[in-house]
């Protein structure tokens, strides 16, 4: 069903395969391990060396990527993010791929500000680099959220396996799937995209029963779950839902633009959440809003965009099946609040300067910082009473 979802293709001669397993991050680690160990079998056999496999993501990767790329020995390659881009630029990826690259990893619903990367851009432009350099690196597409909304709700976009170097795709079932966490999955367009050596058959439990998973036993209730959740709400089901949620992040969105406090980092079209900053004016932080919005009941995290766009920081909300329209209209009400209460105190936020070398001294009650900046001839000096307890952001 899940293949079907994806448009996989299911015939005589091109039959997809997958497995069940706890999430994404070990769906991720499978699908990883299956572009390894095929690229090394094509490298041995043409005799060139298969000691350097790599792999290409955009810098705002979830962190099971990196863990793939640490555990399984395999150099990570990331395209970095700027200021206004927060995805992985397909035009960089592309040329960041040579003879090593066992795969790029594209994202549908970055973690961080929710947005689908362009995945049919990037599959043009490695079908022609392939073409020029005679390689073949596949696409792998991390749908750890998006595999269970843009089915339903975006339809037309082409980002699976309609698209012929996506070869592999994974998606939480604990995420859009709407089941309780501890279901992932992952699906390989045919048989021969998922090395054989990598599966184990087993018959002491009567049959013959071939596994490729991480662990070994594992609750079926979860598989119980997603199976019920599909047959219960259909094609139909999801997509009411789905729309739902995106209405509601709507609610949310527009809400906050109306506070005109907000710049909002999170794309209509995505992932149904709202990811906001500060607008560059406040002399407030995104984390003064997450610590102070703990006392309404709301746990919203405030966290800083991967390189080379650190200095932006961002608040995020995900919108799920069960955050109703009068929570969005009363998150909104509850960040107004807050932000009344911190126009009231005095400002924290001493300096705002964006990619400069830090350094601070202490000096008794105060604390000298020190920031150079390559376009600043002076270095700039602060001087700050800690008592102030200073942010520096
Ligand atoms: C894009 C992406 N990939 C992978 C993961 C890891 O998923 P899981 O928690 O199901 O292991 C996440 C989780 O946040 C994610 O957002």
């Amino acid at each position: 069903m899940i293949a079907h979802l994806f448009n996989a293709p299911l015939g005589e001669t091109e039959t997809a395969v997958g497995v069940g397993t706890v999430g994404s991050s070990e769906a991720i680690m499978l699908a990883g391990l299956a572009f390894k160990r095929k690229w090394q079998n094509k490298r041995r056999a043409e005799g060139k060396p298969f000691d350097k496999p790599n792999i290409v993501t955009g810098a705002n990767v979830q962190v099971c990527w990196e863990k793939f790329a640490r555990y399984f020995e395999v150099e990570l390659k990331e395209v970095k993010l700027r200021e206004g881009y927060y995805v992985m630029d397909p035009e960089q990826a592309v040329e960041m791929v040579d003879e090593n690259t066992i795969c790029v990893a594209a994202i549908l619903g970055s973690t961080l500000n929710g947005e689908f990367e362009d995945v049919k851009l990037l599959n043009d432009l490695l079908v022609l680099k392939n073409k020029e350099t005679g390689l073949d690196v596949p696409i792998h597409v991390d749908a750890a959220s998006g595999g269970f909304i843009a089915p339903f709700i975006y339809p037309e976009l082409e980002w699976d396996f309609r698209l012929p170097q996506v070869k592999s795709i994974n998606v939480s079932g604990h995420k859009y799937g709407l089941v309780y966490a501890g279901i992932g999955w992952v699906v390989w367009r045919n048989k021969e995209d998922l090395p054989d050596e990598l599966i184990f058959h087993i018959n002491y439990l009567g049959a013959d029963q071939p596994t490729f998973t991480l662990n070994f036993s594992k609750g079926s209730s979860q598989v119980i779950a997603q199976y019920y959740q599909l047959i219960r709400l259909g094609h139909e089901g999801y997509r009411n839902v789905m729309e739902n949620c995106r209405e509601n992040m709507i609610v949310l969105r527009e809400g906050l633009e109306k506070t005109g406090r907000f710049s909002i980092v999170s794309k209509d079209e995505g992932i149904p959440l709202v990811a906001f900053s500060l607008k560059d004016n406040s002399s407030h932080t995104e984390f003064e809003i997450s610590e102070m919005l703990r006392r309404y009941g709301w746990i919203v995290p405030a966290y800083t965009m991967p390189a080379n766009a650190e200095h932006i920081t961002v608040l995020r909300v995900v919108i799920r099946e069960d955050f109703s329209r009068t929570l969005a209209e009363r998150l909104v009400m509850d960040i107004e609040k807050v932000m009344h209460e911190l126009d009231e105190l005095p400002s924290r936020v001493i300096h705002k300067i964006s990619l400069g070398e830090v350094k601070s001294e202490d000096n008794g009650d105060n604390m000298v910082v020190t920031v150079k900046k390559s376009d600043i001839e002076k270095p700039i000096e602060i001087n700050v009473k800690k008592s102030d307890k200073p942010i520096f952001c």
